[in-house]
């Protein structure tokens, strides 16, 4: 499981997330999510279409498209 910290920097929140290999997250952009910073789809019923942002750990080097 994704392990997550968020902390003040710079008078700013930075979170960082360590994931293991081959482990994928759901990372939300709509701000409105209750289980932030994970997308929990309440995006769905917003009018936008902003969407999540899916984050993959490789287990391999990625190959360039
Ligand atoms: S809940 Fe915010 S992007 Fe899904």
């Amino acid at each position: 499981m994704a392990i997550h910290e968020t902390e003040e920097r710079f008078g700013k929140l930075r979170t960082t997330m360590k994931l293991n290999p081959g482990e994928r997250v759901a990372l939300c952009r709509c701000m409105k999510s209750a289980d932030f910073p994970f997308c929990d789809g309440t995006h769905k019923q917003l009018e936008c279409n902003t969407g999540p942002i899916i984050v993959e750990a490789l287990t391999e080097p990625a190959e360039e498209a």
